[in-house]
């Protein structure tokens, strides 16, 4: 979907509402950059500390919330993106081998990473229309291709974008049948100078190095080329597909 006939893209026509959970770098960027594209979406932001709207992707329960909140105040629900994200943190460190990995950090990073985007897309799903399109998108990451992986190390981290790719590929192929009009996109931002990739970016250019404001502008032209027909893409910031 490109423009419409009078050259506008479709976005910016649309009515209803738009939620971004995890206003952290990319997350905070997308929020600015959404009202010039979609001036008439209500934006809503979630998060665990702050936003709009409370939610920990690690709690069922407030993700059950959530879901409430969206049916009862965001109907219809045109856009979601998924920004939130965890590489390391408080007992969660990128692992360089084996005997560095450790079950209590597989786990988080996969309640986050891999399942947590799932449980969004299962609360909010009775917000979402079914007569109109609309987008749930979540960053995932080059490094959670299988196929493009060279270098190992990162345990907790690759494996749960994999997982999480897998999952949300797969609610693609369901929404294809049950809600034909939603479009579901896993989006790499490429490196971007957050809080999430500080500690592991020294080696990356400057000008290979995206600010928030820059990767929030290129993953919106991206998805706003997204169609239910493309419905299940991993795409990178540039548009081009990642392996799986
Ligand atoms: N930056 C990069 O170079 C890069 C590269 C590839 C992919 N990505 C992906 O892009 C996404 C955004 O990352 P970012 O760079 O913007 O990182 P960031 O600044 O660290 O933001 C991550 C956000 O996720 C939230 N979050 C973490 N755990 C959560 C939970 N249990 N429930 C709800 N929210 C939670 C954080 O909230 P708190 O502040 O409360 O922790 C924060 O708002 C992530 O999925 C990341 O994996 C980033």
């Amino acid at each position: 979907m490109t423009a419409t006939g009078h050259g506008l893209h479709p976005w910016q026509e649309w009515q209803g509402h738009a939620l971004v959970v995890g206003p952290g770098g990319i997350g905070k960027a997308l929020l600015t950059a959404l009202p010039e594209r979609a001036p008439h979406l209500r934006l809503w932001s979630a998060g665990r500390h702050e936003g709009d709207l409370l939610v920990d992707l690690e709690d069922p329960a407030s993700l059950e919330r959530l879901g409430q909140e969206a049916v009862q105040h965001l109907s219809p629900l045109r856009l979601v993106i998924c920004a939130a994200g965890l590489l390391h943190g408080e007992g969660l460190q990128p692992e360089k081998r084996l005997s560095q990995v450790q079950a209590a950090a597989l786990h988080r990073s996969f309640a986050v990473n891999a399942w947590g985007p799932l449980l969004l897309a299962k609360a909010v799903e009775g917000a979402l229309p079914r007569q109109e399109p609309s987008h749930l998108a979540s960053l995932s990451a080059r490094v959670g291709s299988i196929g493009d992986n060279r270098l190992g190390g990162w345990y907790a981290y690759r494996g749960a974008k994999a997982a999480q790719n897998q999952l949300l590929r797969t609610l693609a192929l369901e929404w294809r049948r049950r809600l034909p009009l939603a479009c579901v996109t896993l989006l790499h931002p490429g490196t971007t100078a957050t809080a999430l990739s500080a500690p592991f970016r020294s080696s990356v250019p400057e000008d290979r190095l995206f600010s928030p404001d820059q990767a929030a502008q290129v993953l919106l032209t991206v998805l706003e080329r997204q169609t239910p027909e493309t419905s299940g893409a991993f795409l990178a910031w540039d548009g081009q597909p990642i392996p799986w």
